[in-house]
């Protein structure tokens, strides 16, 4: 008996060292002290023992039992940090997601970045307007629709938050003398509902060139090379009549659908086309209004909506998703 308890101490005191697992482990812990180990059958077979030697194998016995019980508890928990400290390098990395700009304003720095390049200073205005700014040196007529209360947010007296850009242009005439050639990014305000497509709150970028001989094909240079620039080199470009106030002609710009490449699709109603902005040659009247002689000047002016151009650019279908600021939608732009 004594010898059995020596050999069973050497050996599993030897093996526990040896253990490098939970599972292993745990068989070694049912191996010696489970039902039918062999610490255990040891300890029945005690009382079969002559009576003068029960006392000093079962205190043997029983000091065996809370050492190698301890022994493995600490191997338990030697296992156990390990486990917490291994590191595993063949583990795939945490995707790093840097912060970007946002959507609107790459767009507007982009923009910004290309009339730069072709000459244009940039100029900022107000966001609460007068009626003569936003409207009357535009040449609005007093009963033009956009003045009434439905479509425009109005402030106290004169004021309003402006529902353009192009009063901007006004600001910088009565500033500077000609030649002009401005570009002016901002917040403008209209009372529509919102919906895939408005905003009661969105963004223009107006752009102004004023000089002797300016004429339209001056515009459609200029615009030329912003479209090529932003959209792509095989884009194309027309313009179609239309109708400003502050321009005469007027025109609208539109490009071949970037979706379709002009072939008609959804987004571009089946025309192969997608309106991009507004422009035309500067109204004599507005010339007038900054005491500019409309006989010695002329001017191209234009503007666009940047969350239009936006949503153009990356094929978003909802101009909510713009201002929703879901990190979702973001980082996939
Ligand atoms: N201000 C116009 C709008 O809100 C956009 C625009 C059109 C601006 C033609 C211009 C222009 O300068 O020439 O719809």
């Amino acid at each position: 008996m004594w010898e059995k308890l020596a050999q069973l101490k050497k050996k599993y005191l030897s093996l526990l060292e040896k253990v490098e697992n939970q599972e292993e482990l745990e068989s070694l812990r049912i191996e010696i002290l489970g039902r039918k180990g062999v610490l255990t059958s040891l300890l029945k077979g005690i009382k079969d023992l002559p009576p003068e030697l029960k006392p000093e194998v079962g205190k043997q016995a029983n000091q065996f039992k809370a050492l190698i019980t301890s022994l493995l508890s600490k191997k338990q928990e030697e296992l156990k940090s390990k486990k917490e400290h291994s590191f595993d390098y063949t583990l795939p990395a945490f995707p790093i997601y840097k912060g970007k700009l946002h959507p609107l304003t790459r767009v507007t720095k982009e923009i910004l970045d290309i009339f730069q390049h072709l000459g244009f200073q940039v100029f900022t205005g107000p966001e609460i307007e007068t009626d003569h700014y936003n409207f009357q040196s535009l040449n609005f007529p007093p009963d033009h629709p956009a003045r009434d209360v439905q479509d425009s947010f109005h402030l106290k007296g004169e004021y309003l938050l402006r529902t353009q850009t192009s009063p901007v242009q006004i600001r910088v005439m009565e500033k500077y003398p000609p030649p002009i050639r401005m570009i002016s990014p901002g917040r403008c305000f209209r009372r529509d509902t919102p919906d895939a497509t408005h905003l009661p709150m969105f963004h223009q970028i107006e752009g102004l060139a004023v000089d002797k001989n300016i004429r339209f094909t001056d515009l459609k240079g200029v615009l030329g090379e912003f479209v090529h620039a932003f959209f792509g080199e095989e884009v194309k470009m027309r313009f179609t009549p239309s109708y400003f106030p502050f321009t005469e002609p007027s025109a609208e710009a539109s490009i071949s659908c970037i979706i379709c490449a002009g072939k008609g699709c959804r987004t571009c109603s089946f025309t192969g086309w997608l309106e991009i902005l507004g422009a035309g040659m500067v109204h004599p009247n507005v010339l007038k209004a900054v005491n500019y002689n409309p006989e010695r000047y002329t001017g191209f002016a234009f503007g666009m909506g940047v969350e239009r151009i936006t949503m153009l650019k990356f094929g978003i279908n909802d101009i909510r998703l713009l201002y929703e600021n879901d990190i979702r939608f973001l980082r996939q732009i």
